[in-house]
């Protein structure tokens, strides 16, 4: 891993102020390759840096598969309710740069949500040209109508307020209200909205998948982390379960 300062290591990974690791290092708490570091400055692969004995909590970027519970909301404003940050640990949330979610699910959605401190990456697995695949599974308050198949596929859709349309999505009937929606875009409140535009009202929505990001093995409110790779890379092998 490429060498960086101490200082701005820990305070990067959350565990402590820039000024406060000289204190971390005079008290024995941060290790070089087994040795007691000269000073806060010097550069080190974090690889080589212990820290109370113990290697450094993701010193590369951080990429996280969390199952959101109905309730919590994206936004970092705890105004809004309980945030998904909120059920990382405290010193995820003391990452700078700072953890965000990737795309965001409205406070009722559960599901599959990705969250991670690399710019780069949001780009990735959001950019409408990569088409990563969403699965939404929708309760609706009226029975569907087959013809939405062929509606929903042909992307006309012209949302209210949106001047281009959506584009193509694949719409499985799995019940009299209940359907698989499958987006390669994420407009705001699009699910809500395509249903809205045709008459009916989504009750329930839970995202199955985020392109090959399953939660299904997670239960609501637990998280991992994966390989912080974009969509297309590599399949997203577990990093060390979190949660
Ligand atoms: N579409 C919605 O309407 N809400 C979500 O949370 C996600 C997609």
């Amino acid at each position: 891993m490429k060498p960086r300062r101490l200082d701005e290591l820990l305070a990067s990974c959350g565990y402590t102020s820039r000024r406060e690791v000289k204190n971390w290092i005079r008290a024995g708490r941060v290790r070089v390759r087994g040795q007691k570091p000269a000073s806060a400055s010097i550069k080190a692969d974090p690889g080589e840096v212990l820290i109370d004995g113990e290697p450094v909590d993701h010193p590369g970027v951080l990429l996280v598969l969390m199952h959101k519970p109905a309730g919590y909301v994206c936004s970092h404003d705890d105004r809004e309710g309980p945030r998904v940050y909120d059920l990382l640990p405290p010193r995820w949330q003391a990452r700078n740069p700072s953890l965000n979610t990737v795309g965001r699910l409205d406070k009722d959605t559960t599901g599959a949500l990705l969250l991670t401190d690399d710019g780069t990456l949001v780009h990735a697995w959001t950019h409408p040209k990569r088409k990563v695949e969403k699965h939404y599974l929708v309760d609706l308050a009226h029975p569907l109508d087959p013809t939405l198949i062929g509606f929903f596929a042909a992307g006309d859709l012209v949302l209210e307020g949106e001047t281009t349309p959506c584009r193509p999505a694949r719409l499985e009937i799995l019940g009299d209200t209940r359907a698989r929606l499958v987006l390669t875009e994420g407009k705001y409140h699009q699910v809500r909205r395509m249903f809205a535009a045709v008459g009916n009202e989504v009750l329930r929505l839970h995202r199955e998948c985020f392109g090959p990001c399953s939660i299904a093995h997670l239960l609501p409110g637990q998280f991992e982390t994966i390989n912080p790779t974009g969509p297309r890379e590599e399949p997203p092998g577990n990093g060390a379960a979190t949660a």
